[in-house]
């Protein structure tokens, strides 16, 4: 089969280095890629929100399945457009995606059909917002309703926090996205992330995994696409398995069902573990970035056969395998990021961890540059991830891994993974 892989970050990278080893598929593409995508897959320059031209260019090079990373071609409505032309795609329809392309929708859901979620509250005019955080007071959580790349939320601690959140999102800065305003009560726990497979009715979960989703050590600065991740995440027992199955992944699946929109595609929820149960933080719609590098390696299965299965409706004929080794990704981001910053250094290093055992880079923001040489293009770079078969091991081994690569004013989160050795042995 010949596959078109569609986004251009780490998680892509690990999608696209997973579905090459399937024994079904012989070609794998990439649209755009990056500089590192293209040594498991043939990058071609379309960009993923060019919707017309990977129509295109599916259509000419007779790609047998597609599949989409990234949320805003699927909140653009890119399958519903490859399937009007009989092109099998890996993803929700537009109607579908509004569970990630708007907190006001997934709220709604969640309301209708008792899926445990934080109290929330939404607002047209950041008039209104202000008049409410000044009268309600205390810790809370101020969102935009839209896309935006992780960076939509707002854990305010008091009144002034939330008071400047909501100026923030006044200024414009969100564009759309910012139009309508949630706030939601602050929830406490640790969190975690649940992927699953879904065919519109048959819903399987993937292994648990765990974001860091701040910017440095701690959990502390502002929060970026995700800075790390390891699977499985021990804050998930069985019992809270079972319960999100229950509770949260098989209603909300029963719930588009029932709205008119089935949900196909890969079903993210991001949770946060409180004292009365897990909670939706929020839904995504697509793999997750940087959990995406953590899980995928994990899988036995092969990667193609739950994908066609989501994409066929036999999701019930499918039964995924795990290795039993847990797996560690941490990303190195250029200095700056999630603010400014630069772009164009070269990475050194590369070369001394392709000899490494289990050891790989999911390229994230890295392009070739007209020397040849693999420079950094964007805010996460490189996502280093190491497998092994205990998780301080792994952590060990993984950061063995960052020392050898290097860019300048490159920096690291140095605690990814503490959480799951403080559920192990309490350290
Ligand atoms: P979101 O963009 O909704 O995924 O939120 C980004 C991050 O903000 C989450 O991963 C949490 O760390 C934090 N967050 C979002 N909503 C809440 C909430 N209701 N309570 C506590 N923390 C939250
Ligand atoms: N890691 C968070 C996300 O993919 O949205």
């Amino acid at each position: 089969m010949k596959i078109l892989v569609i986004g251009g970050g780490g998680r892509e990278h690990a999608i696209a280095w997973k579905i090459k080893k399937s024994r079904w598929v012989s070609k794998v593409y990439c649209a755009p890629g990056n500089g590192g995508i293209d040594s498991v897959a043939q990058c071609v320059p379309i960009k993923a929100d060019d919707i017309p031209a990977l129509l295109d260019f599916a259509v000419e090079n007779e790609i047998d399945l597609s599949i989409v990373g990234p949320e805003a071609p699927l909140a653009d409505g890119i399958v519903d457009q490859f399937e009007a032309k009989g092109l099998k795609v890996f993803g929700p329809s537009k109607a579908a995606a509004r569970l990630e392309s708007s907190k006001v929708f997934a709220k709604m859901i969640m309301d209708k059909y008792n899926i445990p979620t934080a109290a929330y509250r939404s607002f047209d005019s950041p008039k209104d917002a202000k008049k409410y955080i000044r009268e309600t007071g205390g810790p809370m959580v101020v969102k935009v309703d839209g896309l935006a790349a992780g960076k939509g939320a707002f854990p305010c601690e008091d009144e002034l926090e939330a008071l400047n959140a909501v100026e923030t999102i006044a200024s414009g800065v969100f564009k759309s996205a910012g139009l309508k305003i949630l706030i939601e009560e602050y929830l406490v726990g640790e969190e975690a992330s649940i992927l699953a497979f879904s065919d519109g009715k048959n819903v399987i979960p993937l292994e648990s995994a765990q974001d860091h989703k701040r910017a440095y050590d701690g959990d502390l600065g502002p929060n970026t696409g995700g800075m790390g991740a390891y699977s499985p995440a021990p804050v998930i027992t069985e019992d809270l398995s079972s319960r999100i199955y229950d509770e949260i992944l098989v209603p909300t699946v029963r719930a588009m069902e029932a709205e008119g929109c089935p949900y196909k595609g890969i079903l993210y929820a991001g949770l946060m573990i409180t004292e009365e149960g897990p909670k939706v933080i929020e839904f995504n719609c697509r793999f997750g970035d940087p959990e995406a590098q953590a899980v995928i390696p994990r899988l036995a299965t092969d990667f193609l056969k739950p994908i066609l299965a989501c994409c066929d409706g036999t999701l019930d004929k499918v039964k995924l395998r795990w290795s039993r080794n847990k797996c560690v990704c941490v990303v190195l981001a250029s200095g700056g990021y999630p603010g400014p910053y630069e772009k164009g250094h070269v990475i050194e290093g590369l070369d001394k961890l392709e000899r490494m055992e289990n050891m790989i880079a999911f390229h994230a923001g890295t392009k070739i540059n007209d020397n040849g040489e693999v420079v950094s293009s964007g805010g996460r770079v490189l996502g280093i991830t190491s497998t092994g078969s205990t998780i301080r091991e792994t952590i060990k081994n993984t950061y063995k891994g960052v020392k050898k690569v290097s860019f300048q004013d490159s920096f690291h989160r140095k605690d990814i993974g503490k959480k799951a050795l403080f559920h192990i042995d309490g350290m």
